[in-house]
């Protein structure tokens, strides 16, 4: 007897859910290793109906089982209406753009809109950041979490460094040598360059980062942040090199910072802090995440490449430095089946904390150079 199939709704037919040359990101791919040939795609929600056609069409052409069928539909409410609420739905990927989620108002509604229009749904991949608005009570980041809640659906969200196998050896030693952990450190050099577009390299990108702190320190005091930032106008924000045109594409006030660095107090006593610079230049992420406990310290690198590196220096042991190599390591595969299997690696409410302390960084950061201004 074949396997019951497992159902999907993809929602925006873009670069996560779809794939890119730019990155490993691409959900269909992992879903479709996962199911095989009990894979059925429902459909996509998707105004840009062409470029959902040409999904579904390159799918179909590979011969890649679980497309046949797959429908397009520019809202939620038509995919509502079409499918009724008896169609069972395994798993829904929410990958639009952040700008459309995560608020309790239009446009931003979208994960709203989602829950009443598809409620069988049992599983929800929520793509990261979970809003582009400022996080506030009006904004109803908050409502969007007790929604997902309500649903009783599992809901995970694309915090995908937090499905690491390093990770997973980090959290395991901790727990066997019971071992309290004492500050996270956090670094990473990538680059993206509005932060009206973007949101700002903290809660667009160094929140990758963000979201495996709070996974090892535990909830932070958002009042206790602190930044201080390099910007564009300084003599150290100066690039020796730009790979655009910044100058005639990005207002002056919409430049990200070029260096930030913060530190904050975790609820539970320790220490987190970040350093986000954009100063490397090339494609490549450079990524390093510290977790220091007594006697014990990881230092996990190249987070962004299929071979992930963990140094493990335990003080009770050897003077040595340990280190494990995660060859192969796809924590988007991960991922997926752990969201499928019940456990998710990042959950709604997990991803929300995330956001918060990304914003309370670029906030903290913003007030230091008005104060600066006024001195
Ligand atoms: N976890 C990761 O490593 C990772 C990597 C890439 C992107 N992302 C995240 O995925 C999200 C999408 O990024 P992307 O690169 O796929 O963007 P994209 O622009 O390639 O695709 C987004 C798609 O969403 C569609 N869309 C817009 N409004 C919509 C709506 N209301 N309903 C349904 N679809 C809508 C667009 O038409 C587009 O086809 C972002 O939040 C981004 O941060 C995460």
């Amino acid at each position: 007897m074949s396997p019951a199939p497992f159902s999907v709704v993809y929602v925006g037919a873009g670069e996560i859910n779809f794939g890119t040359v730019e990155g490993p990101w691409n959900h269909s791919l992992r879903v479709e290793n996962t199911f095989g040939a009990s894979l059925d795609v429902v459909g996509i929600i998707d105004p840009d109906v062409v470029r959902a056609e040409k999904q579904i069409a390159l799918k179909n052409t590979a011969g890649v089982p679980g497309y046949a069928n797959a429908q397009i539909w520019t809202t939620p409410e038509l995919a509502g209406a079409d499918l009724g609420s008896d169609r069972p739905i395994d798993l829904v990927i929410v990958g639009a753009p952040p700008h459309f989620r995560g608020c309790a108002a239009p446009p931003a509604d979208l994960d709203l809109r989602l829950l009443a229009a598809l409620p069988q749904t049992k599983r929800w991949l929520v793509e990261k950041p979970v809003s582009a608005a400022q996080p506030t009570a009006l904004a109803g980041q908050d409502k969007v979490a007790e929604a997902y809640k309500k649903s009783g659906a599992i809901v995970g969200v694309g915090y995908m460094l937090c499905a690491l196998k390093g990770v997973e050896k980090i959290q395991q030693m901790i727990k066997e040598k019971g071992l309290t952990v004492m500050g996270t450190a956090a670094r990473t050099k990538p680059a993206w360059w509005n932060k009206q577009i973007s949101c700002g390299p903290i809660v667009e990108q160094a929140t990758h980062l963000a979201s495996l702190s709070l996974l090892f320190g535990g909830a932070a005091r958002l009042p206790s942040v602190r930044t201080q930032t390099v910007e564009h106008f300084e003599a150290p924000g100066k690039l020796s090199k730009l790979g655009f045109d910044e100058d005639s594409t990005v207002p002056a006030e919409s430049r990200i910072p070029r260096y930030t660095s913060a530190i904050w107090k975790y609820k539970g006593g320790a220490v987190g802090s970040l350093t986000h610079v954009v100063g490397l230049h090339g494609n490549t992420y450079d990524t390093e995440f510290e977790v220091i406990c007594d006697g014990t310290t990881f230092r996990l690198v190249d987070c962004y490449t299929p071979c992930p590196r963990l140094f493990i220096r335990q003080s009770d042991k050897s003077a040595e430095v340990e280190v494990h190599n995660f060859a192969g390591d796809d924590p988007f595969q991960t991922q997926i089946d752990a969201l499928v299997a019940g456990s998710p690696k990042c959950t709604f409410e997990e991803a929300l904390a995330t956001y918060q302390l990304t914003w309370a960084i670029r906030e903290a950061g913003e007030r230091e150079r008005l104060l600066e201004q006024e001195q």
